[in-house]
């Protein structure tokens, strides 16, 4: 099928590859001509295992095509929307990249044709949509079709989906749109991926409320963190014990830093602007806390610091290891390492930080850290280290090699990622999270 996607940002960019991947003729399209010149080479604009793989092979193929012309779309039968839907500064989600994608699809969309959008976007987005889109090009369907991947996964989960959710209009034009995603989905389906058909409503909710209750389990089991910190008991422990409830599950329930990354922190705050503006703002005032819970951890770890520093960290070298968000990714949106780093730095410790693939998107957003090369730079002299990103470089450090570099043996594990018996023989001070 030919296809076209608007947007070549995480999802974007993944997602086009991908549909190439599933055989698909596709064309990728972004108003950035510095990551659609990238993109065309080859070289992936961001750090996401697999993807550099399936964009060769999609570029050798010739299947994929990258460009900033949006006339290029004419002729798709499939046009996916996966622009960004930022923060705004009230909390509410910043529609505008959305609202012009459409706009601008609107002049090569014909009849017959389905939009179909795949960012995070305020339930009821897509009614307005639909209502422009059918006003300007009448025969042409709005859908919408959520994403639920996982960077670091983002090509696997893209693929080879938990679930596909339609959100489609009633009647003949909802009919078509299902024959029409089946028919993008054709390998995936026949894998036996679950597909739901909903509501337009009901498809952008879906989205934000998984990520809801994604964020409200973490920080369940961070709030449980901070009764164990003051009571001596071990939440890692308390997880295991509770996830072995099937109903629970063992899944999301790491307590650490807390959630950070380009979609769970500004999905809560957009979700919770959205319900106010809709009268029903009270059905999600849990997520201030969950919010809330979650800031907590980052001014944890840098009080943490400074009372195993002796109270003041000027002066102090502290050793920091990650910076993403999340291991196997380069993305440090909202990321709770970089903050702690950075505000650390602001107190005046002498910090040397290092993460595998972030120091780079790091340092366009804190240029005042000293970021290093290694792990063993990061911690020579170190008078206290924190490993604030759980990558397997981190989990497999050897502490005897460390105790030889470092200048005081006191370790934070801010991803309870460490083996803490081991450290500990080695000499080792060892904080956690909750434990
Ligand atoms: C998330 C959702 O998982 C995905 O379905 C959605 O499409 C986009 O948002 P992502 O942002 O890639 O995906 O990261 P995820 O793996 O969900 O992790 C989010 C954050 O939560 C990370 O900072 C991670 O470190 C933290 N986390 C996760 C915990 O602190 N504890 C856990 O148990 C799990």
């Amino acid at each position: 099928m030919r296809i076209s996607v608007i947007g070549c940002g995480y999802l974007g960019a993944v997602h086009a590859a991908s549909m190439a991947k599933l055989g698909h003729e596709v064309v990728a399209v972004d108003v950035d001509p510095v990551k659609i010149e990238r993109l065309a080479a080859g070289d992936a604009p961001f750090f996401e295992p697999g993807l550099p793989e399936i964009l060769s092979e999609a570029i050798e193929s010739g299947r994929i095509r990258f460009t900033t012309d949006m006339s290029e779309v004419a002729g798709s039968r499939v046009h996916f929307v996966a622009v960004g839907t930022p923060q705004g500064p009230t909390g509410a989600a910043d529609l505008t990249y959305v609202d012009a994608a459409v706009a601008a699809l609107t002049q090569y969309v014909a009849a017959d044709e389905f939009v179909v959008g795949k960012s995070t976007v305020p339930v009821g987005t897509a009614a307005r949509l639909a209502t422009s889109l059918s006003a300007a090009v009448p025969g042409a369907t709005l859908v919408w079709n959520p994403e639920f991947l996982r960077e670091g996964f983002a090509v696997q989960d893209t693929i080879s989906p938990d679930r596909l959710v339609y959100g489609v209009p009633s009647g003949a034009a909802g009919e078509s749109a299902v024959a029409a995603l089946d028919e993008v989905y054709a390998t995936t389906l026949a894998e036996g991926t679950p597909r739901l058909v909903v509501d337009l409503a009901t498809a952008e909710l879906v989205k934000v409320s998984a990520n809801a209750f994604l964020a409200t389990k973490i920080s369940f089991i961070n709030a449980m963190a901070e009764i164990a910190e003051v009571v001596g008991a071990d939440v890692t422990a308390l997880a295991d014990a509770i996830g072995h409830d099937a109903r629970i599950g063992r899944k999301f329930l790491n307590a650490g830093l807390g959630f950070g990354g380009g979609c769970l922190p500004k999905d809560i705050r957009a979700f919770q602007a959205r319900a106010t503006e809709l009268g029903v703002g009270e059905s999600l005032a849990f997520l201030a806390d969950v919010d809330a819970i979650n800031l907590r951890r980052r001014a944890h770890v840098v009080t943490l610091a400074e009372d195993l520093l002796g109270g003041d960290v000027t002066g102090k070298h502290v050793a920091v290891l990650g910076l993403a968000f999340k291991p196997n990714s380069d993305d440090v949106r909202d990321s709770p390492a970089l903050d702690i780093t950075a505000r650390l730095h602001e107190l005046g410790a002498v910090v040397s930080a290092y993460d595998p693939e972030a120091n780079g998107t790091a340092a366009r957003i804190h240029p005042e850290v000293h970021y290093v090369d290694s792990a063993d730079e990061a911690l020579r002299g170190a008078d206290l280290v924190l490993v604030l990103t759980e990558w397997n470089e981190f989990r497999q450090l050897d502490p005897a090699v460390v105790a030889g570099l470092v200048e005081r043996p006191v370790v934070v594990d801010g991803r309870n990622c460490l083996d803490r018996d081991a450290w500990t023989a080695a000499g080792f001070t060892v904080r956690g999270m909750g434990r």
